[in-house]
């Protein structure tokens, strides 16, 4: 029985089974659609979502199993004050595979220590979140065919936001890679990240306040919301709030082949006049999300 809490969980061979497995689903959709019959995922979700609980319950469903869970943390007993743990018990009696997001982190981690059934790590507070990389990497693959040799600048909210410290997990592991670090000094990526990842693996990095200066480096430029939620004082969030919005002027000296990533939801980070160029991402990473949580359900519920 194995869970997946970080992206490190899985290997780099692992990672290009799950590729390989999801680009076969987006292929030949009816060969997966019973591959679930019987099975049951609980979506555990103490935080709000909408793309990643959809997109699993999505999954389950067109692997022909079912889904049963919550999406608010007041609509189950952790209001009355159960922890983490007791849920993580009590729900293994009752589902299969168990997807949970959860503002504290680590609390994925706990409950796999205590369930019975794998558990995946769906978003823990400003952590991880090991599925939006497994989205992130099928979108890579399919507009660049490749996951070395390439610059990839990560703007915005690098401090607080888990889809950045997971995805530059994922991309540490291949050759040629360098990181362009864009954001405020008060949203920097944390110390631990650039030390345990980057700096232990000999990663190229640069960090820099200024966009447009790097956009002619860069073969993807992935986006963040400033993450409101994760802030202890409105007054920062409000000044800090609107520090990179991409508008087409600001991509006149970006390549003609950029691949522009969000993990969404967008706030005011990207002019929806980007939303027709077709370098634009965003909206496949949303579609690829479903296919890779179908491809990592398959995986640990041990399904060929
Ligand atoms: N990308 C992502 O995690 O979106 P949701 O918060 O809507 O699930």
């Amino acid at each position: 029985m194995r869970s997946v809490i970080d992206i490190l969980d899985l290997t780099v061979e692992e990672l290009d089974g799950l590729v390989k497995v999801a680009d076969d689903i987006i292929e030949n959709p009816n060969k997966y659609s019973e591959k679930c019959k019987g099975k049951k995922l609980a979506t555990l979700f103490f935080e709000p979502s909408t793309r990643t609980r959809l997109s699993f319950e999505a999954a389950m469903y067109e692997l022909g199993g079912n889904v049963l869970g919550f999406s608010e943390a007041q609509s189950s007993s952790a209001a009355k004050g159960e922890s983490v743990a007791d849920t993580a018990k009590t729900v293994s009696c009752y589902a299969d595979i168990i997807a949970m997001r959860h503002p504290k982190e680590g609390a994925p981690l706990v409950a796999s220590y205590n369930a019975t059934i794998p558990v995946i790590n769906a978003g823990d507070g400003g952590h991880n979140h090991p599925t939006q990389t497994l989205a992130d990497l099928l979108t890579i693959h399919r507009e660049k065919g490749r996951f070395d040799n390439l610059t990839v600048g990560f703007c915005g909210d690098l401090k607080f936001g888990r889809t950045v410290h997971s995805l530059i997990n994922a991309l540490s592991r291949y050759s040629g890679i360098k990181f362009v670090l864009i954001s405020p000094d008060e949203l920097k990526l944390p110390s631990y990240i650039k030390k345990e990842v980057l700096e232990k693996n000999n990663l190229e990095y640069v960090q820099t306040t200024n966009l447009e200066e790097v956009m002619p480096q860069l073969d993807i430029l992935y986006m963040t919301r400033v993450q409101r939620e994760r802030f202890f004082n409105e007054e920062d969030y409000l000044r800090l709030k609107d520090s990179y919005i991409l508008t087409p002027e600001k991509l006149t000296n970006a390549k003609k082949d950029l691949s522009i990533m969000h993990p969404l939801p967008r706030v005011n980070e990207i002019s929806v006049a980007i939303d027709e160029d077709p370098r634009a991402c965003y909206f496949k990473q949303v579609l690829y999300g479903k296919y890779m949580r179908m491809a990592l359900i398959l995986k640990l519920l041990e399904i060929e």
